[in-house]
């Protein structure tokens, strides 16, 4: 059933019974967009076509998660720092993004193949057990959540990016895209939500939050 609520009416605990999960285990996407299917501003990031309103949802998922996944290259485009949730790189590479070693790396697992060239460094970095091998050429990702559910991190949030989502929703492992539109339009080359061979997934709109701004806040679930 689609529920239709206003931004202004949702206090803080509201908003988190707002996006109380779907299940459990559970993987949920999170992305913000322009109302043309932009995921990068002008900037080529997502920091120039993000808000107010999409920073506390993006908050708000962060808490409610047990681990976040992100593809390696948007920890390399938006140079993201460890945070105190356990963050997983996934790379066909294996290697540790730059910024993440500025910060503690003591939560960063990195998920990769067994030819991945930069395995011996990864191993030195965080160590094998932190160094997940899940695959050869590149990681399997049915594996990877496998992994992450078999530890206890059930509550999985994927940050993106558009390679990796697309990689997630070919092989039937996101339940819930948590999709932020925000009231602009940039036509241009910007890469979409999803990028990479088609995929056609249904999707079910479970909620709708309308921000006075016209930001639009939507959780889709895939089945
Ligand atoms: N608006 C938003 O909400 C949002 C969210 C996230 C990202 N973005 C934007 O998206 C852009 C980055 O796009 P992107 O497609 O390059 O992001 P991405 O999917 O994070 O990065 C691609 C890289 O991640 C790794 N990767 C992705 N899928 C993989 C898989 N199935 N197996 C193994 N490794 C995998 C590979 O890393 P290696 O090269 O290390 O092998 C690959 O080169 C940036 O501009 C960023 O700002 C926007």
């Amino acid at each position: 059933m689609t529920v239709l609520r206003q931004w202004a009416d949702l206090g803080e605990e509201e908003l988190a019974d707002a996006y109380a999960p779907g299940g459990d285990p559970w993987l949920r996407l999170n992305f913000v967009a322009t109302v043309d299917g932009a995921v990068q501003g002008p900037d080529g990031l997502s920091r120039s076509i993000n808000n107010e309103v999409d920073h506390r949802v993006f908050g708000l998922l962060r808490e409610l998660a047990d681990v976040v996944v992100v593809g390696a290259g948007t920890i390399r485009d938006e140079e993201y720092r460890p945070n105190p949730k356990p963050l997983v790189v996934v790379s066909r590479s294996g290697r540790v993004p730059d910024s993440l070693r500025a910060g503690d790396l003591g939560q960063v697992v990195v998920a990769t193949g067994a030819d991945a060239p930069f395995l011996a460094e990864t191993r030195e970095l965080l160590g094998a057990d932190r160094t997940w091998l899940l695959g050869d050429a590149a990681p399997d990702l049915t594996a990877l959540r496998r992994a992450l559910v078999d530890r206890g991190l059930t509550q999985i949030l994927c940050e993106g990016g558009p390679s990796l989502a697309r990689d997630l929703l070919a092989a039937g492992l996101v339940d819930e895209l948590c999709l932020t539109t925000v009231a602009r339009l940039l036509a241009g080359d910007h890469l979409r939500l999803a990028d990479g061979a088609p995929v056609d997934v249904p999707l079910t709109l479970r909620q709708l939050v309308v921000a006075d701004d016209g930001t639009l806040l939507a959780r889709w679930f895939t089945r």
